[in-house]
């Protein structure tokens, strides 16, 4: 039992979105029953448009159910009930919604574009689902009235894990036209530096571009960057040489974290670093360990290859699980997460770094609200806890991140002329 209980949780449990697995289940049994796999060797068979018609329906008809869920779901949560909700008994790890999810309208959407319905061997999948549920989101937050708040995560988000925000990324238009509807932007990164120097090197393109637009300067102000997942904060600066400028702890931090004592940081990245120095021996990693004033992580050494997916997520696992254990891991939050080729340990997380942007734009809502990134697992994961503090897309490349931002533009120009 003991060992079947650790390889179903340790390995298994925080790789897989509960909520995503279970629509995966429901849509799995319209697709056995309505897709036609011998209709390839059998000319006489169904053709794929009769059976997308079909098979549209009743997936559509599902996600309505799956709408309604949510809507009672969000129900009990106002009443304060949430615990008892039908969802909450399907999917126990289901958390808060800050907004209904349109998935029905949201599914016939991607349809069209995925061609889910017509597929005759391969039912809806993870991805399908995941994108669904992000259409849904935005399709709601745009219905919902204006969308005060973007976060970006950096790496995979916006660019390529470790890469640089290029003058030539195709992100950078899109968010200037998100900033020209007065949308605030916040870009909410682990990447933990203390000098604006360091956050222009990475995000240049994005600066320079803002600082060249024409848009107003109240506008051009509308951006921020929380670095170390909600550890340091910038505001974009026209006049300073980096185009960031400082903000002092004491004119962002909310009042919870004004309570971090710097005795228990030390400590709490005491153990962190032990842990990891203990797994580099024990897994004879080709790693060095990296000490910040916030944070404390292994990255590769130099010239060295790729760590495997398991051992990155093995080192993850036990320094989280010693840190929870720690009794100043239950005083002070911290997030360990896999960084792709490093792991790292920040104080606070990225729902901290989440609620800063909103207390820093003037008390912006969690529906009002959107997260964009690609770490939404469990565990190991730092875009996780986003979810605390806002509504949240979770993106798999930065492809995808201007696919996203595409879309909430067409539902927004949607809606413009559905109001005129
Ligand atoms: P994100 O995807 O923008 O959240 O950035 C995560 C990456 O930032 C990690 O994988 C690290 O490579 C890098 N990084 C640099 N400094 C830090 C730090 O202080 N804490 C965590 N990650 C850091
Ligand atoms: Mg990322």
């Amino acid at each position: 039992m003991t060992t079947r209980y650790r390889v179903e949780y340790a390995l298994k449990t925080h790789r897989r979105d509960q909520l995503i697995e279970w629509i995966k289940g429901l849509l799995a049994v319209p697709f056995v029953l309505h897709s036609q796999p011998t209709a390839v060797f059998e000319p006489n068979g169904q053709s794929v448009d009769q059976m997308s018609s079909v098979a549209q329906r009743r997936y559509a008809e599902i996600m309505r159910d799956v709408e309604e869920l949510i809507n009672d779901h969000i129900a009990h949560q106002k009443a304060g009930t949430h615990e008892r909700s039908k969802l909450k008994l399907l999917i126990p790890s289901v958390a808060t919604f800050f907004t209904p999810l349109m998935l029905h309208d949201a599914f016939i959407w991607q349809d069209n574009r995925r061609f889910i319905s017509s597929r005759r061997f391969v039912p809806p999948s993870f991805n399908d689902i995941r994108l669904v549920l992000n259409t849904a989101q935005v399709m709601s937050l745009v219905r919902g009235g204006p969308l005060e708040l973007v976060t970006f995560d950096g790496d995979v988000t916006l660019y390529d894990d470790g890469q640089c925000l290029h003058p030539e990324n195709p992100a950078i238009p899109r968010i200037l036209r998100l900033m020209a509807n007065g949308t605030k932007i916040g870009i909410v990164t682990a990447a933990g530096y203390t000098e604006a120097r360091r956050y222009y090197e990475r995000l240049y393109g994005l600066l320079d571009a803002l600082q060249a637009s024409d848009l107003p300067l109240t506008y051009k102000q509308n951006l921020i960057v929380i670095g170390g997942e909600s550890n340091y904060c910038f505001k974009f600066g026209s006049d300073s040489p980096d185009l960031l400028k400082l903000v002092p702890r004491k004119d962002w931090l909310l009042d919870e974290m004004l309570l971090w004592q710097e005795a228990d940081i030390t400590e709490l990245l005491d153990i962190a670093e032990a842990s990891l120095r203990d797994t580099i021996k024990n897994m004879r990693l080709d790693a060095t360990v990296v000490r910040k004033e916030r944070a404390v992580g292994i990255i590769p050494q130099p010239g060295a290859h790729k760590f495997s997916r398991e051992t990155l997520e093995e080192t993850v696992l036990i320094v989280q699980k010693i840190l929870e254990m720690s009794p100043v891991g239950r005083r002070l939050p911290f997030c360990a997460f896999n960084g792709g080729n490093d792991v790292f340990v920040d104080i606070g997380d990225k729902s901290w770094g989440v609620l800063a942007c909103q207390r820093f734009f003037g008390g912006i809502e969690g529906g009002k609200t959107l997260h964009v990134g690609d770490q939404f697992l469990s565990a190991g994961a730092n875009d996780f806890k986003a979810r605390l503090a806002c509504t949240t897309a979770w993106i798999a490349s930065p492809v995808e991140t201007q696919q996203l931002l595409d879309e909430i533009a067409e539902l927004d120009a949607l809606q413009q002329r559905k109001t005129r």
